[in-house]
């Protein structure tokens, strides 16, 4: 297995990209990842000083933006200043999200103030993240671009048996993708999901970091391994391309077969 990162082609020269959640884990992966691809990055974050640290990793073809996803006048806010600064994005990647760990739960054991503050975040966040960047997309000329939202393999099957409002989160992002696509397919605007399995980052450290739980996810994964950051770079960066100009509306599992079971 390789661990170093693929070499650039410089795919994305020219466009503007928004990544949320861009402050760590999956998200900083693919901010940098467009950066070495040639391309303009909003890191965006609820988190302030991670996201500035981010953006300083990549240096000049970074910016960041504070926003919370589940706070619209903050992602209205954000989105109008990236345009002031002639920085609208050409490619939107709705990644940030939540998983309350320890809170969340079978449905007959859910609290309802768990369940509202995941879909706020997961689903109501992604959706105001999606509605100001198509906004933003539709004022462009010509109109069009692409975002991509971040899924999940408990929103596809039982998988999350014990996350209830997480895995339901996900399969609303799901939907969403189908009905945005098919809404927007004629301004040109794309809108596609990446479906990443178990992930070695910040929000799974509770699996993590419990030998048992982690051989028994992994175990779940015909590949056999966990997935990294990097795993989804690489299909991000080709729905971000023009190579991707006919794909919309749909799911792409980089998920190491988990979803086939
Ligand atoms: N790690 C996994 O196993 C896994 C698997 C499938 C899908 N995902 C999804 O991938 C995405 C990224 O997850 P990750 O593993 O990189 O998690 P992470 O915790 O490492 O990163 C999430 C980022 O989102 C930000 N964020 C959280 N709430 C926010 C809000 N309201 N507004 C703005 N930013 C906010 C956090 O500050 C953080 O920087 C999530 O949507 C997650 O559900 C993760």
């Amino acid at each position: 297995m390789s661990t170093s990162s693929p070499p650039s082609s410089r795919r994305l020269a020219g466009k503007t990209t928004l990544v949320t959640g861009a402050a760590t884990g999956i998200g900083q992966a693919v901010a940098k990842r467009f950066a070495a691809e040639g391309a303009r990055v909003v890191i965006a974050d609820r988190d302030a000083a991670a996201a500035e640290r981010a953006t300083t990793q990549i240096g000049p073809s970074a910016r960041a933006a504070v926003m919370d996803i589940s706070d619209e006048p903050s992602v209205e806010a954000a989105f109008a200043e990236l345009t002031e600064a002639g920085w609208s994005p050409d490619v939107v990647v709705a990644n940030a999200g939540i998983q309350l760990f320890g809170q969340d739960a079978k449905a007959g054991d859910l609290d309802l103030e768990v369940w509202r503050r995941t879909i706020d975040v997961n689903l109501t966040g992604t959706f105001l993240t999606v509605k100001h960047a198509v906004r933003s997309m539709l004022a462009a000329t010509p109109t069009g671009g692409s975002i991509i939202l971040t899924g999940s393999p408990t929103g596809l099957n039982g998988e999350g048996a014990d996350f209830t409002a997480y895995s339901a989160s996900k399969a609303g992002i799901h939907g969403l993708t189908r009905t945005v696509a098919a809404a927007y397919a004629g301004s040109g605007i794309r809108v596609n999901t990446v479906v990443p399995a178990y992930t070695e980052t910040s929000l799974v450290s509770t699996i993590s970091d419990d030998p048992e739980a982690r051989a028994s996810i992994i175990g779940r994964i015909p590949l056999g391994r966990a997935g990294a950051p990097r795993d989804v770079e690489g299909v991000m960066v080709f729905l971000a391309s023009d190579d991707a100009e006919f794909a919309t509306g749909a799911l792409f599992a980089v998920d190491g077969g988990m979803t086939t079971l």
